[in-house]
């Protein structure tokens, strides 16, 4: 019986490492599904079709960690993007983008 909070403490921890732990890690992406979202969220409208050739800043060969681009995604400080919500873009989805842009390379 006074076993049982410690169980569950310990069950607890590895849980939250567990978590912790795979939110650090980058999800695999596709890189050739990964230019189809690219083209479907209108990346490409202001990113230009390689990533590289439109009006917004060049993100070919981006050179940013998964993070990073994950929150760039989700929250966007830039005023004219818009930001792309797990409803718009799944974490799966934005790490076949990020495989994509990785693969391009900048001009
Ligand atoms: C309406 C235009 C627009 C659309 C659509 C758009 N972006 Fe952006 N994006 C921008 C602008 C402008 C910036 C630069 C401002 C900034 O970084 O705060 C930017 C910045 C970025 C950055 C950061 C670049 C850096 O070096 O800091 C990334 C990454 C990015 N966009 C990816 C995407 C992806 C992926 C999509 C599609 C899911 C997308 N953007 C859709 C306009 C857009």
């Amino acid at each position: 019986m006074s076993a049982a909070p410690i169980k569950i403490t310990k069950t607890l921890f590895l849980i939250l490492s567990l978590l912790l732990i795979g939110g650090c890690v980058t999800p695999s992406g596709d890189s050739a599904a990964g230019k189809k979202w690219f083209v479907m969220n209108n990346c490409s409208s202001c990113h230009g079709p390689n990533g590289d050739d439109g009006r917004a800043v060049p993100i070919a060969g981006l050179d940013m960690s998964f993070g990073r681009f994950l929150r760039k995604l989700r929250t966007t400080d830039a005023p004219i993007m818009p930001p792309f919500p797990e409803s718009k873009i799944t974490e799966q989805d934005a790490a076949d983008i990020y495989a994509y842009l990785q693969s391009l390379k900048s001009h």
